[in-house]
């Protein structure tokens, strides 16, 4: 009988070994401890032994008992390995990326131009969203009954506050504020009240403005081709159309060569060859007279474009309104620049 009982204790030990989960830990405890286990058994047989070897066997199935017991208890307390994952680890697996966000491709165009723009000695300002009408329109020498007015399909909040339809009122500020000489850039969001494939109601712009002794349409024109080449490619061409801004004087539209059909004429530019790019001009003599700046002393250019038209051009965009649906298999397709 001393054979089966190390027999057994055998058996336990290399069975309690290979546990994997729960359920097994438990199937070992009813074949051993159970009403109908491998202990219960012995016990009968015991009632068969000899009267000397009784004392010594019982000893002996009670330590293996408490050896069972002891050794089922330490594994489902102690060590919480059965069935968790320390035990099903595989340490040869790949690690799971992390998911990590991108800059939205607009944040990014932004980010490009404005960093061009720095280098050229441009300081970036801000201006409010909410503008009065005085920002918006007649400091920069748009009135009530202007025509130009109807351009801006504009958003009003009340008779007097509107949402701004452009970021040239920052001008206004930045030159109520500071003497010439500036170079500014600013960058933000207007509002026009227009939807369709190129026309969202919110939308993106950035406004440049230089004012010195002695600036001319040609510094103009120099800046425009410096930041148009970096951001389009350095082949680029560029041209200047005679065009009205109510704040600028002469007032210029500028076209770069379709990117998508380099000149040659397709359905993004029309069959022109050209796309429009943004406005210009030199700053109107009213303007410097709404901030009270000598338009005899001071000249300067200004300028303001659409960043959702560079973004669509440069990245082959179709429609606008992708910008802003934040669905991620298309933002997923600009990782950082
Ligand atoms: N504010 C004009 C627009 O939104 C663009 C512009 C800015 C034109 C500065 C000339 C000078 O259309």
């Amino acid at each position: 009988m001393i054979e089966i009982i190390n027999k057994l204790r055998q058996d336990f030990d290399s069975r309690l070994n290979s546990v994997a989960d729960p359920k097994q830990l438990e199937q070992i405890r009813i074949d051993f401890l159970g009403k109908k286990g491998s202990l219960q058994g012995l016990m009968k047989d015991l009632r068969n032994a000899s009267a000397e070897e009784k004392p010594k066997l019982g000893k002996d199935i009670n330590l293996l008992k408490q050896h069972v017991e002891q050794e089922i208890n330490n594994k489902t307390l102690g060590s919480k390995s059965v069935g968790k994952p320390e035990d099903t680890f595989d340490t040869t697996l790949p690690g799971r990326k992390e998911l990590t966000g991108t800059l939205h491709p607009i944040t990014q165009v932004m980010e490009e131009i404005t960093s061009i723009f720095f280098g050229l000695g441009f300081q970036v300002e801000e201006g409010p969203e909410i503008e009065t009408d005085y920002y918006n329109f007649e400091a920069l020498n748009i009135p009530k009954d202007h025509p130009a007015r109807d351009m801006q399909d504009t958003f009003y909040i009340e008779d007097e506050t509107v949402l701004r339809t452009h970021t040239s009122p920052v001008q206004i500020h930045v030159m109520e504020n500071r003497e010439p000489p500036l170079r500014i850039i600013a960058p933000g969001k207007v509002y026009r009240c227009d939807s369709d494939v190129s026309h969202t109601p919110m939308s993106h712009q950035i406004e440049g403005l230089m004012v010195d002794e002695g600036v001319s349409f040609s510094h103009l024109k120099g800046i425009m081709n410096i930041f148009l080449q970096e951001v389009f490619g350095k082949d680029t061409k560029i041209r200047f159309r005679p065009s009205f801004f109510p704040f600028t004087c002469p007032s210029a539209e500028v076209d770069i060569q379709c990117v998508m059909c380099s000149g040659k004429g397709c359905r993004v530019c029309s069959q022109t060859g050209w796309l429009e790019i943004l406005g210009a001009g030199m700053v109107d003599p009213a303007v410097f007279k709404s901030v009270g700046y000598d338009s005899e002393k001071w000249t300067g250019f200004a300028f303001g474009l659409g960043i959702e038209r560079i973004a669509m051009l440069k990245f082959g965009i179709n429609d606008i309104r992708l910008f802003f649906e934040n669905d991620l298999r298309f933002l997923k397709q600009f990782p950082a620049l």
